[in-house]
């Protein structure tokens, strides 16, 4: 990461000026931009329409700083069971807890629609996303063969249960109370605050 945007990154995190707020169309310029460099198979403008079209069934939100879309996440509901679709964050804003927020906000937002586990599929050799997904619980389950046909790769797929359980609120709110810690440190403040107890971003 060039310096200018590190240093513009700390800064953002610092003031708190990471917004996160439901998609929409007016998002989509930012999004495709990061989702062509994040990903060997992007995803079109026509497939995140028809997914913003689905409400009753999907949730999709963007990380954004001021103006800019720094990232964002979807999540399909059904049968009681939560499905993160997409994840992505700005290269130039990664490590910054976006991903974290955005997962945290994930969560809430399954939890609040009645969902009770949560899946996902993850590029086995994609160590960063896995390490983000255990911070939330989950765990591996199988591997899907060649799932990501396009870099000739299998998928691990990751559960976690029971989101809807007390425990795993207290994970959730420790975990917000790591990440509003960021504000007062700037050195791996996820992995090394004292856990705080509060309410969700
Ligand atoms: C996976 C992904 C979304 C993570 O986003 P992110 O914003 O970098 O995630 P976070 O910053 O919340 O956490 C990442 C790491 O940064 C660290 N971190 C967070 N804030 C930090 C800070 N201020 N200083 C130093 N480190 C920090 C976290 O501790 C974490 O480290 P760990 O994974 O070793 O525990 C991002 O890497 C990405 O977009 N990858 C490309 C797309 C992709 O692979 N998506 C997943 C598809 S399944």
């Amino acid at each position: 990461m060039p310096g200018d945007d590190a240093r513009r990154a700390t800064r953002a995190v610092r003031d708190g000026a990471i917004e996160i707020t439901t998609m929409r169309r007016s998002h989509l310029r930012g999004v495709l931009q990061i989702e062509e460099d994040a990903f060997p198979r992007p995803w079109s403008a026509t497939l995140f329409l028809s997914e913003l079209a689905l409400r009753t069934s999907r949730s999709y939100h963007v990380a954004r700083i001021g103006p800019n879309v720094v990232g964002y996440c979807g999540v399909m509901f059904g049968d009681g069971e939560a499905h993160v679709t997409t994840i992505a964050v700005d290269a130039r804003w990664q490590k910054h807890g976006i991903g974290t927020r955005l997962m945290l906000n994930a969560v809430q937002v399954a939890r609040r629609a009645g969902m009770r586990h949560m899946t996902l599929e993850v590029r086995v050799s994609n160590e960063e996303a896995q390490s983000l997904y255990r911070r939330f619980e989950f765990q591996p389950v199988g591997v899907r063969p060649n799932y990501y046909s396009e870099v000739n790769e299998d998928a691990l797929v990751m559960w976690v249960h029971d989101i809807d359980s007390e425990e795993y609120g207290s994970r959730i709110a420790s975990i917000a109370g790591r990440i509003r810690s960021l504000d007062t440190s700037s050195d791996d403040p996820l992995g090394s605050q004292t856990p705080q107890q509060g309410d969700s971003a």
